[in-house]
């Protein structure tokens, strides 16, 4: 006889979520009540798994972003192991900037480098808009990993058009951003036209994730913190802005990050997200008083705190749980991402313990 799972199936659609756009992590960026408070970690696919860097062992990071089934299994990873409410698609800020013809790699331990730094009119030209047909394997791998996923939701991303002109113009990282700040004063226009160029790339690298099911989107613009505020919202709030509003109508929840960003959350809330995410220097009850009622928050346990004893983390998660109480959305995370030394069985235990401390019954 042929096995009958009716009863099983009905057994489960009637316990489980409906879906990702029911999940403790979606229902939380909207502002919605939730069973407990879900969480995730920013670059939790990566370098702290033995088991990433086992499969990372031969394959370049930008050749890696362009193999849909190396993907899906390397974004599944964090998810089988640790347990959290959300998944973020293996990829790279700068994907889409190659996609759009510039020459960069990659460089293990340094991050991307741009092979002829963008410093000119026909610079900027040469970067060109993007389709579906150039990041067909990102439109590949999130359909594969939204199918296994099931209800766990699938986050995508993307660089904010600051952070990318940054790689751009400094040719690499910076810690000063000189050269982009120099070009950004010195030739407003050859700026807003290389940062109106980005938004345009950004936009359509992250409509083709949505198209294909991503749940949500994170738009990352990691180091805005580098200006204050009125520099941010003459040189990149309407940059930004092209890109979150431009996903208004989009249907998924919108998070907007970046690093040291204390003076620009709300700013950078204005930019069309449902989400700020904060770093550790904020405490995210005087985070919320600047970003306002109407959006939820995501953060914000520092990355260097899961190197302490277990008692020291304990109390750090309890006390941004508790100021996270004053959001009316919480997204725990941490402030930055994982970093590559931290011993994967913390991350395991922070998770089950944002779960039991903040279950609601
Ligand atoms: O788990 C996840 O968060 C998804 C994967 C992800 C990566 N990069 C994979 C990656 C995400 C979301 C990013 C975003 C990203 N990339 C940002 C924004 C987030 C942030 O950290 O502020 C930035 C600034 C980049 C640029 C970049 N790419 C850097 C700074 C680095 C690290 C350089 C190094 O080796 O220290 C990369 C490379 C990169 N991107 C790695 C991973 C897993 C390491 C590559 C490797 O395994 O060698």
């Amino acid at each position: 006889m042929a096995t009958d799972t009716t009863g099983d199936a009905a057994r489960d659609d009637a316990t489980r979520p409906d879906g990702p756009t029911d999940s403790p992590f979606v229902r939380a960026c909207r502002r919605r009540s939730v069973p407990h408070t879900p969480v995730w970690f920013m670059r939790q696919a990566g370098r702290s798994l033995p088991e990433y860097r086992q499969i990372r062992a031969n394959v370049a990071m930008l050749e890696s972003c362009r193999r849909p089934e190396l993907v899906t299994e390397i974004t599944l990873q964090p998810v089988r192991r640790h347990n959290v409410d959300a998944a973020i698609l293996f990829s790279d800020i700068v994907v889409p900037v190659a996609a759009a013809g510039v020459d960069l790699d990659i460089v293990p331990g340094t991050g991307p480098v741009v092979a002829e730094p963008v410093r000119s009119a026909p610079d900027v030209e040469r970067i060109r808009p993007i389709d579906l047909s150039d990041v067909g394997y990102v439109d590949e791998a999130v359909r594969m990993l939204v199918k296994e996923l099931g209800d766990t939701p699938l986050i995508g991303f993307a660089g904010a058009p600051f952070t990318l002109a940054s790689y751009l113009v400094e040719g690499g990282p910076s810690r000063t951003h000189a050269k982009t700040k120099a070009l950004m004063y010195g030739e407003p226009d050859l700026w807003h036209a290389l940062a109106g160029r980005l938004a345009e790339v950004t936009l359509a690298f992250l409509r083709v994730q949505i198209e294909a099911g991503v749940s949500a989107v994170q738009l990352f613009d990691s180091w805005a913190g580098a200006l204050s505020e009125a520099d941010y919202r003459r040189f990149v709030l309407p940059h930004s802005t092209t890109v979150l509003g431009g996903l208004a109508d989009a249907g998924v929840p919108r998070i907007h990050f970046g690093v040291g960003t204390a003076e620009l959350l709300g700013a950078m809330g204005e930019a069309g997200a449902d989400v700020v995410g904060v770093d550790w220097r904020t405490p995210l009850d005087v985070a919320t008083g600047r970003i306002g009622p109407d959006k939820a928050v995501q953060g914000n346990l520092d990355p260097c705190l899961l190197f302490a004893p277990w008692p020291v983390i304990e109390a750090e998660v309890r006390r941004i749980l508790d100021e996270g109480r004053a959001a009316p959305g919480h997204v725990f995370n941490l402030g930055h991402g994982v970093l590559p030394e931290t011993d994967p069985e913390v991350l395991t235990r922070v998770v089950a313990l944002v779960h039991e401390l903040s279950a609601r019954n």
